[in-house]
């Protein structure tokens, strides 16, 4: 992995860099470019924007790795809120929620995860929208597999995210590639070790190629999180080799990330979802996503060092 990468993934589980990141005076208009604000209303607002573009959205409530039951409630609620919101809005049909099992007490105990996330699901549903459950690092990803076949069972719907940085997930996407399975796939955002996760980005590009065809012969409804501008073009052209027609699979962006791209997808009449963060809990996502760019990186520091 390259070495700035690591170090900046490093930082994002140090208390003290933490600390000084979030209260530092620039922070919070630097995280804006990445964050759609910290309240449901922003939420709402930030959707109803891109809905207006032609785009379909993903909203994640900030946090991950919860120790607190209490922290785990609110997490819950704040997804009812928000699901209440799309829907008095009329979003609910273009907006879906991303949800962290960590965030709702994975690391506590699995069962209350799959409890939390089950009242999540069940108010999507009332609100006639859906959930995706976001991956997170390694040691998760076979609880988050369990929790997501046991929340199938009774909310068919409910979307998973594999992560082709890791060895094992070309044979989750066969897997998981049946009729009505919605399946995210996206590079991996955590620093992972060389016993579970190739290390080469280009090993990864390779893996993502891989599994977007185990997927994409399949009977499910796949979801291509990528902004590699080589990538972008191999989902299309492989989706046409199975036989997918726009509708059938789609692409998927985050928030503030080649935003010009994801309106010329939809233009040409690709479904495209923009993954959108809110919440005051930034500061992992925010790490996660400097980790990926150094030009973040230099961006982020010019800011904190320019006043
Ligand atoms: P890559 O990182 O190779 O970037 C390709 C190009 O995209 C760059 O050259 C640049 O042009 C642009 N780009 C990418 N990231 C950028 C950034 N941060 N800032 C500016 N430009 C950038 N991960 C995970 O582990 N679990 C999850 O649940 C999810 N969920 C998720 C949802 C959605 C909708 C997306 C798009 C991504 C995720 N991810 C994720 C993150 C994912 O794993 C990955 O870390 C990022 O998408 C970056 O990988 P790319 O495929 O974009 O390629």
């Amino acid at each position: 992995m390259n070495p700035l990468r690591s170090l900046i993934l490093a930082a994002a589980g140090n208390d003290v860099i933490r600390r000084a990141v979030a209260t530092a005076p620039v922070s919070r208009d630097v995280v804006r470019r990445f964050v759609a604000g910290e309240t449901t209303a922003d939420a709402v607002g930030a959707t109803r924007g891109l809905v207006d573009a032609g785009l379909t959205v993903t909203l994640d409530y900030l946090g991950e790795d919860t120790t607190d039951e209490g922290l785990a409630e609110q997490t819950v609620h704040a997804y009812v809120e928000l699901l209440d919101a799309l829907h008095e809005h009329g979003l609910a049909d273009r907006a879906e929620v991303s949800v962290k099992l960590s965030a709702v007490g994975q690391l506590l105990d699995e069962r209350l995860a799959a409890e939390n996330a089950a009242r999540i699901c069940a108010a999507a549903q009332r609100c006639g929208t859906t959930v995706t459950l976001d991956m997170e690092d390694h040691t998760t990803t076979d609880s988050t597999l369990r929790v997501l076949a046991e929340l199938r069972g009774t909310y068919p719907w409910v979307g998973a995210v594999l992560q082709s940085y890791l060895h094992r997930t070309v044979d989750d996407c066969a897997r998981l590639a049946g009729p009505g399975s919605r399946v995210r796939l996206c590079k991996g955002a955590y620093a992972e070790p060389a016993e579970v996760a190739y290390q080469d980005t280009h090993e990864v590009d390779l893996s993502y190629v891989r599994c977007l065809n185990a997927l994409l012969a399949g009977d499910g409804y796949p979801m291509f999180a990528t902004h590699d501008p080589r990538l972008v073009p191999i989902v299309g052209a492989r989706a046409e080799f199975h036989g997918r027609k726009p509708g059938s699979f789609e692409f998927q962006m985050l928030y503030g990330i080649r935003p010009d791209e994801q309106r010329r997808l939809a233009g040409l009449g690709h479904t495209v979802r923009v993954y959108v963060p809110y919440g005051v809990q930034w500061y992992g996502y925010l790490m996660r996503r400097l980790a990926e760019r150094p030009a973040n990186t230099a961006f982020f520091l010019r800011a904190l060092t320019s006043r």
